[in-house]
């Protein structure tokens, strides 16, 4: 598919009504004028297919989605991940739904990654196929903090000078599931026995725009293959310097009705911090996603 360069800097009407407001010079945009609870019709979702491939995020403001509508939309975007089990805090009625919140009800958490930031990942990049596309619906939100920052992977890729290029051209990354690293995370480490893994390509290629992407994270990604390990730490860690360079990044601030859905094969996201005594309550759905190649 030929995606058009997009223009960073001025909001426009798609064919079919919609207004699309670039939200950075480098990622993201926001899409007005259409109402996510209704059925859309193929015009409609072209452009916003459109849209997202082009601006690789796109936020929705002021939608009003009960469960079913949110996964009715995202089913738009392909099949979804309905893998519930009680440690994702899928949801039983609704298994393609999965909480992401601190609340506690009866002592106990009503939903997955409660609290505190969140280096940059990809979703699920554990796993042998992860998913293509994330969607999030913002229903409690903290005054402050709790961004989700967005990383153009496009553009780290595309940038990288040369020589780094050269390093990991033809390469391999093994991703890990491993969250008690998160906090001191540095570069490689190693797989506990029992834990998620999956190995993929340093560089993906998009299987729609046949762009590029840099394809690593601080989160998850454990070492290069087939490297000794010194020199796949500080491999590692000039990538993800390069990567989250402020001016790849689009920060997105919540606001209760945002719908806001991302491509994990082109983009990285992260959290930034808020207080932990205020309520922050997401909804969450998955699109199936390919293996990496
Ligand atoms: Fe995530």
């Amino acid at each position: 598919m030929n995606v058009t360069a997009p223009d960073w800097k001025r909001e426009y009407q798609t064919p079919h009504g919609l207004t699309v407001h670039p939200a950075s010079p480098v990622v993201g945009a926001r899409i007005t004028g259409v109402d996510l609870a209704r059925p859309l019709s193929d015009g409609v979702f072209k452009d916003i297919l459109d849209a997202w491939f082009q601006y690789l995020v796109v936020v929705f403001p002021g939608q009003t989605l009960d469960e079913d509508q949110m996964v009715a939309f995202a089913e738009r975007f392909g099949p979804l991940n309905k893998s519930a089990n009680p440690r994702t805090h899928h949801n039983k009625k609704n298994p393609a739904i999965m909480l992401i919140s601190n609340i506690r009800e009866d002592g106990k958490l009503i939903g997955a990654h409660p609290d505190g930031e969140m280096h940059f990942h990809t979703d699920q990049c554990h796993q042998e196929k992860p998913c293509s596309a994330t969607m999030l619906y913002g229903m409690e939100i903290p005054s402050r903090g709790g961004d989700t920052c967005f990383a153009n992977a496009y553009y780290a890729y595309e940038t990288l000078p040369e020589a780094l290029r050269r390093r990991i051209d033809g390469r391999r990354a093994m991703n890990v599931y491993d969250y008690n690293h998160a906090d001191t995370r540095g570069g490689t480490f190693d797989i506990r026995e029992g834990v998620p893994h999956a190995s993929h390509p340093v560089v993906r290629t998009h299987p729609v725009t046949g762009r590029k992407a840099l394809y690593v994270n601080r989160l998850m990604t454990g070492f290069i293959e087939g490297m000794p390990r010194d020199e796949s730490e500080e491999l590692l860690h000039q990538l993800f310097i390069h990567q989250e360079r402020p001016e790849y990044v689009y920060a997105h601030k919540w606001t209760p009705g945002d719908l806001v859905i991302w491509d994990n094969r082109c983009l990285l996201h992260a959290r930034t911090d808020f207080d932990a005594s205020e309520r922050r309550l997401l909804r969450r759905v998955t699109v199936l996603g390919e293996k990496p190649v």
